[in-house]
């Protein structure tokens, strides 16, 4: 079996990071949120992947390489143009030629991994396998109707939803895929749906299973997501001290890298200091992590993700929910009082409490 991993789209709803950042490599406890999806499939025995890349194609190639990091191989497919998930399977042709493949949306993060469904698809005898899980928002997704063990109808976005299943970004298919993909024609969104592909495939009488997510599954293309999702990453890490630590306290499951620094500060977990950080005076709270080469000083930050190389210095107020690109620098100045400086790039949000 093929895995297909999409790393196009423009990543819109996280501007301003997603500017100068692929959406795919955002950092979640400190690695880029793609890395998770790429171990979960290797996880399941599958070596030769294929990556849909479109603007931020050298960006994720350089941060992937040839997949040999992972014992695997990695053959990067560019897409023309976003025009939706069918048409990157399309695009994809000729590299999955006759496999069965799984595809995974490369902004999306799932506990519990993905290899009893694809053991399960490979050794069955069903066209396509789908994983669903239940949302309070399912006009934002794609959404199922079931009947029993049987998935009757699928809708992309539906404005009155038929249930609250939502389909997460894993899918599965044989070569059968295909040609449902070119019977397709644009939805409303002008996107060519893997939705409505799956649906000509049950119009087509074909086999299309499901499961339900047990574990979580995050879909991390908010601001709001991807915190979350750094929460529940944060919530499984085990405690590991390997920087150098004085004057401080360190609660609970936090990892501070070497060559990281924390003086005279609290650190109360779970929450990651990440390589060659500086916390000095410092509170660094719950479902915090702070990227490489990042200083935080006489200042306090906590539910937040703080990427490499920014300072973060005397900031008069608790930082709190918030994402911060890389080589930001958050500051107090000497000047007048109640006043602030702002250089913002475009789309950048600032809330004061
Ligand atoms: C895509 C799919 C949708 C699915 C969602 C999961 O939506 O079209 O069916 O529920 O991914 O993340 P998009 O992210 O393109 O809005």
């Amino acid at each position: 079996m093929k895995a297909l991993i999409l790393a196009g789209g423009k990543g819109t709803r996280l501007r301003p990071i997603t500017h100068s950042i692929a959406k795919q490599l955002v950092p979640v406890a400190n690695r880029p949120v793609i890395e998770y999806g790429i171990e979960a499939i290797r996880a399941s025995g599958i070596t030769d992947f294929g990556i849909i890349v479109g603007d931020s194609a050298q960006e994720i190639k350089a941060a992937l390489g040839d997949g040999s990091r992972w014992g695997a191989t990695f053959t990067y497919i560019p897409q023309s143009e976003p025009l939706g998930l069918a048409h990157a399977v399309k695009t994809a042709h000729p590299f999955l030629d006759d496999s069965k493949f799984i595809m995974y949306l490369g902004d999306n993060l799932i506990k519990g991994g993905v290899a009893e469904l694809v053991e399960d698809f490979q050794s069955g005898e069903c066209d396509a396998s789908i994983l669903l899980t239940h949302v309070d928002n399912p006009s934002e997704f794609g959404v199922a109707e079931l009947d029993g063990e049987r998935v009757v109808r699928l809708e992309e976005k539906p404005k009155q939803p038929k249930s609250d299943l939502a389909l997460v970004g894993v899918y599965l298919f044989n070569p059968s895929v295909f040609d449902a993909i070119e019977t397709l024609k644009p939805s409303f969104r002008g996107e060519y749906e893997i939705t409505d592909a799956i649906q000509t495939l049950l119009d087509w009488g074909k086999t299309v299973r499901y499961q339900i997510v047990t574990g979580w599954w995050k879909d991390t293309g908010t601001v709001e997501a991807i915190l979350d999702a750094n929460r529940l990453l944060l919530q499984d890490i085990e405690r590991r001290i390997s920087g150098e630590v004085s004057d401080s306290t360190i609660e609970g499951n936090c990892v501070i890298e070497s060559g990281a620094r924390v003086v005279g500060s609290t650190i109360r977990g779970p929450a990651i200091i990440g390589a060659g950080c500086v916390v000095e005076n410092s509170y660094v709270g719950p479902f915090t992590s702070v990227d490489s080469g990042t200083r935080i000083l006489g200042s306090e930050i906590e539910y937040s993700i703080v990427m490499q190389d920014c300072t973060i210095r005397d900031v008069p107020a608790r930082l709190s929910t918030s994402l911060i690109g890389r080589g930001v620098i958050v500051d107090k100045s000497d000047g007048t009082p109640k006043t602030a400086r702002l250089v913002l790039g475009d789309a950048s949000s600032v809330t004061f409490a």
